[in-house]
């Protein structure tokens, strides 16, 4: 397993819409392996590949508070299937954005389907935060980022905050 770079915005590879599978493969599990320990490393609760510059349509999770077991999950293909006419609210962060978080509102659940880590097909209603959070990760499939719902103003602020602070990182 590698840690890989995550990219941030505003990376155009960030906007690329993503690619389903052929199947779950080892290659695709060598992927899903790495995805998982960049997440914890960096550390957040989910990971799309596109975050780390693979176009395909893979995301990790792993939604277990500090100190609990750990609750990992793993997604190819995900599609949701229906959709809740209520809706929630969320601050939602983003590792392609870090240090900010702004209030999002999304459905407050989704029936999903998708395979596991071993090709098995899953299909399960989704709801509190594991239904915002994989909404979150599939707009990143799409190549939509959270900030993409705010105003151009707070956009704009959160892409100038995280290109100050790549910057700061750099030394350039
Ligand atoms: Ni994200």
């Amino acid at each position: 397993m590698t840690i890989r770079p995550i990219l941030t915005v505003p990376d155009p590879v960030l906007k690329q819409v993503s690619k389903p599978i052929e199947n779950v493969t080892d290659e695709t599990r060598a992927l899903m392996d790495d995805m998982l320990e960049t997440m914890y490393a960096a550390p957040g609760i989910g990971l799309a590949a596109i975050q780390i510059g693979v176009p395909l349509n893979v995301i990790v999770m792993d939604l277990a508070r500090e100190g609990d077991q750990p609750n990992v999950k793993y997604f190819a293909n995900p599609e949701i299937l229906e959709t809740a006419e209520d809706l929630s609210t969320y601050e939602e962060g983003c590792l392609s954005i870090p240090d900010v978080f702004e209030s999002v509102e999304r459905p407050e659940k989704v029936k999903l389907t998708y395979l596991d880590y071993d090709g098995k097909r899953v299909t399960e209603w989704c709801e509190g935060l594991y239904s915002t959070c994989i909404q979150h990760e599939m707009d990143h499939l799409k190549g939509v980022v959270f900030i993409d719902y705010l105003s151009r103003l707070k956009r704009d602020r959160a892409v100038k905050k995280v290109q100050k602070s790549n910057k700061l990182k750099t030394g350039i």
